[in-house]
């Protein structure tokens, strides 16, 4: 069964459609990568998920039940985290206070202490850093922040839109690295990039999105190889899958 199934989804923002008719499945423990161009639609599916837009048509179906109508809080209590494009560091909080919001959408607050203690372990740079604040850390810093703000809710499914945008390549690095470590780890991620550089580092599968509809999709390697990827890239191939 898989853990997340999205079916003939549709959102809409006003008249024109944003996704058309997407369908997707994630099975436990893989990695699917969503890659597009700009306005493809790519964000507006990682919020249907998430509960921050409604969709206009279609299911979204998580661990077998839908998430149709759940707050955005109900979401992540569910088990579903988002990293969200230009990730959203609180302003005039510390980086440990920016942390601390990430563990009230936490069912089980006893072990909360815990798990900070984890996340400084696995994040030696929020540590060293967890008395400034949030939006003074490097982008790649902050980057690690939206990070390990979502873990703390112990996602099953771990949602990020566009981490390494912006990003200097050691910070790439680092980024993809606790990708790599989290799929290990068997984290189910969904990775939205636009730049499909770097994917096939951490991804199983890859979903290629344009004008708001799947374009191609399958096994990240055979996608990434595939001669029709800059077309599909372009949107020229709609229809095709
Ligand atoms: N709040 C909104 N109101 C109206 N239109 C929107 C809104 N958000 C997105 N759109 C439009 O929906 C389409 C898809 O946008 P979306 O942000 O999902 O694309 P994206 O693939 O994430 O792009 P990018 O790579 O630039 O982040 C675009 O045409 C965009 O202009
Ligand atoms: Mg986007």
């Amino acid at each position: 069964m898989s853990l997340l199934a999205v079916e003939g989804l549709t959102v809409k923002y006003g008249p024109i459609p944003a996704l058309r008719d997407v369908t997707l499945g994630m099975a436990e423990g893989e990695t699917l990568a969503v890659v597009g161009a700009n306005g493809a639609g790519k964000s507006t599916l990682t919020l249907a998920i998430a509960g921050a837009v409604r969709p206009f048509a279609g299911r979204i179906t998580y661990d077998g039940n839908p998430l149709a109508g759940l707050l955005p809080e109900e979401v992540t209590r569910r088990g579903i985290a988002l990293v969200p494009e230009g990730r959203h560091i609180f302003e005039g909080l510390t980086v440990e206070e920016n942390l601390l919001l990430g563990l009230t959408a936490r069912a089980d607050q006893a072990s909360a202490r815990g798990a900070l203690d984890d996340i400084y372990a696995a994040f030696p740079i929020l540590l060293e850093r967890r008395g400034g604040l949030g939006t003074r850390l490097s982008g790649g810093e902050q980057q690690q922040l939206a990070i390990a703000r979502a873990l703390l809710s112990r996602p099953r499914l771990l949602i990020l839109d566009e981490p390494s945008l912006g990003l200097a390549p050691i910070m790439v690095d680092r980024v993809y690295a606790i990708l790599a470590d989290l799929r290990r780890r068997g984290v189910t991620l969904l990775l939205i990039e636009q730049n499909p550089g770097r994917i096939g580092e951490v991804a199983d599968r890859v979903i290629v999105l344009a004008n708001g509809t799947v374009q191609l999709s399958g096994p990240a390697a055979e996608v990434l190889a595939s001669e029709r990827l800059g077309a599909a890239y372009l949107g020229e191939t709609r229809g095709a899958a």
